[in-house]
């Protein structure tokens, strides 16, 4: 089943890099994912392709109006059914590994990137199922944030990572942060590698990164290890 991700954005070449490269470039390139960005501007009916206006009740900055998004919106729909339609918005769900598990099984999503002040209200009441961040910080736009969000469901389809052990031993999965990880040279300058994970004894090297792992989450994660110890 190949993923479908569209994205409305009024800066799409923003787009452009994040999905060109490594990973999320491969998965498109293995027909895992199809990413399609919509410039909004497109749907705008005025000859300066304007798709904000000012705020009704005054005050600072521009409000993306509702007519280019519905149109766009509406115009997508047509031709499939989506299974979420997502607004990237601080006011969000910040999201976390457990939701982008759920979003790497869906089939059909839409997002909407915002600007400025935001998107008319109506907009999130009559359109939006559900509203995103990245976290508690104010970006310029949602572009990078879909970006964000795109990555860490992407790279969870079966079969992009070409190791699909390795999106499971991720920190997080098991609300635990990932072990310390070393590679060559064994000794760099009289900085040394620790002699179990050079032993070859497979069980006391699994002992050891569950050990660093819990040592590691509760230093400096507490919030995430009590989590797993309850
Ligand atoms: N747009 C602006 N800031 C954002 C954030 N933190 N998360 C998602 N979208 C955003």
């Amino acid at each position: 089943m190949k993923m479908h991700i569209d994205i409305i954005s009024v800066l799409p070449r923003l787009l452009d890099s994040p999905f060109s490269h490594s990973i999320l470039k491969r998965a498109i390139d293995k027909e895992l994912v199809e990413v399609n960005v919509i410039d909004l501007r497109d749907y705008a009916e005025n000859k300066n392709r304007q798709v904000d206006d000012y705020a009704f009740g005054g005050g600072a900055g521009m409000v993306m109006t509702i007519e280019p998004i519905a149109k766009c919106i509406e115009a997508l729909k047509e031709k499939r059914t989506y299974d979420e339609i997502i607004y990237m918005s601080p006011d969000g769900e910040v999201i976390n590994q457990g939701m982008a598990n759920f979003y790497s099984t869906q089939k059909n999503l839409l997002i909407l990137c915002g600007h400025y002040k935001g998107v008319d209200e109506r907009v999130r009441e009559h359109f939006i199922t559900k509203e995103i961040s990245i976290g508690d910080y104010v970006l310029s736009g949602g572009e990078l944030a879909a970006a964000v969000f795109c990555d860490s469901i992407i790279r969870l389809i079966p079969g992009v990572l070409s190791d699909e052990t390795s999106a499971l031993t991720d920190s997080f999965q098991d609300d635990l942060l990932s072990p310390p990880v070393y590679s060559r040279p064994a000794d760099y300058k009289g900085m040394k590698v620790p002699d179990v994970l050079l032993s070859g004894h497979t069980k006391e090297i699994e002992k050891w990164r569950l050990n660093k792992s819990l040592e590691r989450t509760k230093e400096r994660r507490p919030d995430l290890y009590k989590k797993g110890d309850s």
